[in-house]
């Protein structure tokens, strides 16, 4: 028998409750993979509160975990038993003490990155590569703007854009986010609860604005967050913890400078091998050499997922949350 989260019904963090089951038996094409860490991410709100719709009802949320491979099913190549393994990925099913996932979404954890470490960075880094990397290539002379800075997301984009030479501008909800934030990259912080942060992005650019605004804070921010850049300028909306944006009338990127606008999602980054395989490549190389640190900065019980929730969502996690079966 295994421990899991049920979730029977949308709700509250109180819906996600602790139950066993069997372990399964892996089908083709999967694995069967013994969890040590599980990564909390936002989305797992999303999915619990009814905002993203769950595959089926009851089930289980998360999507993102390391651990062990314990078995494979008919022509796995990809992976075998006893392989230390990560992953983020569809469909959710993570929170739990051993799960079945498609075995080509698992990627090999290479030496010098502890299991911990890879459940906490897989969905919040690959994320951050995507963004920076692909979605508006960073490159040194840039200035970014980066909300939710203090968050797990934003402190390992925060190293990274430092990394490739950018001016990060980041947000951040309380002084000690904000001071976590200037240790990981961030050149600017600007308090948006008490700072109206859209002028005090004039103040430090001395009127320049940014060349793109990664905003995952979503209705608070918006449309500040397209005031704060250039023209033709990217604004990439790719998250909203502060709830769902108004619909956007297209003419407002117009009015605002020739704007590019995306709402870009990690998974339609990673859908093939070859394209997980190199973002994520990316990703433990810039850990492994040392240029990124992954801040885990809460870890629960897998038991009090509700606990976990509450504090992601009461705005109190710093960097990346870990549930631990
Ligand atoms: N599209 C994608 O591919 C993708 C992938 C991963 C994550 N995301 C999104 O990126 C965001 C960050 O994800 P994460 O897992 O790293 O979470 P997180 O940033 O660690 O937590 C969310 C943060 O948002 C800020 N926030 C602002 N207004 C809020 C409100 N009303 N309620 C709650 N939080 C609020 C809080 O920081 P302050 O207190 O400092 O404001 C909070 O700590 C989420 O919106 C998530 O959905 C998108």
């Amino acid at each position: 028998m295994g421990a899991f989260i049920e979730v029977t019904e949308t709700g509250g963090p109180e819906v996600l409750k602790l139950a066993q089951r069997d372990v399964p038996t892996p089908g083709a094409g999967e694995a069967l993979v013994r969890q040590t860490a599980i990564g909390l991410n936002y989305i797992d709100v999303y999915f619990r509160t009814g905002l993203y719709p769950a595959p089926s009802m009851p089930f289980t949320p998360g999507m993102e975990g390391a651990g062990v491979v314990e078995a494979v099913g008919e022509g796995v190549t990809v992976v075998k038993p006893g392989d230390r393994v990560a992953y983020a990925s569809a469909p959710v099913g993570a929170y739990a003490e051993e799960r079945l996932i498609a075995a080509d979404r698992l990627m090999i954890v290479p030496e010098g990155i502890s299991d911990d470490e890879a459940a906490a960075m897989m969905l919040q880094g690959m994320t951050a590569q995507y963004l920076l990397r692909q979605t508006f290539k960073v490159k040194a002379g840039n200035t970014v703007l980066f909300h939710a800075a203090a968050g797990g997301v934003g402190l390992i984009a925060g190293q990274w854009g430092k990394s490739l030479g950018a001016t990060m501008i980041g947000t951040a909800g309380s002084p000690e986010k904000m001071e976590l934030a200037k240790a990981n990259g961030y050149d600017h912080v600007i308090n948006y609860r008490d700072e109206d942060f859209v002028e005090r992005v004039m103040e430090i650019t001395g009127g320049a604005k940014c060349d793109v605004v990664y905003d995952s804070v979503g209705k608070d921010t918006f449309p500040g967050s397209l005031d704060c850049l250039k023209t033709r300028g990217m604004w990439a909306s790719f998250g909203q913890s502060s709830g769902k944006l108004p619909d956007v009338d297209l003419g407002i990127l117009a009015a605002k400078g020739s704007l590019f606008a995306t709402r870009p999602t990690l998974f339609n980054y990673i859908a093939t091998r070859s394209q997980l395989e190199e973002t994520a490549g990316d990703l433990f190389e810039v850990v492994q050499s040392g240029a990124m640190k992954i801040a885990i900065n809460q870890t629960f019980p897998l038991a009090d997922a509700k606990g976990a929730h509450e504090a992601l969502e009461g705005r109190r996690t710093v960097g990346s949350t870990l549930l631990k079966p």
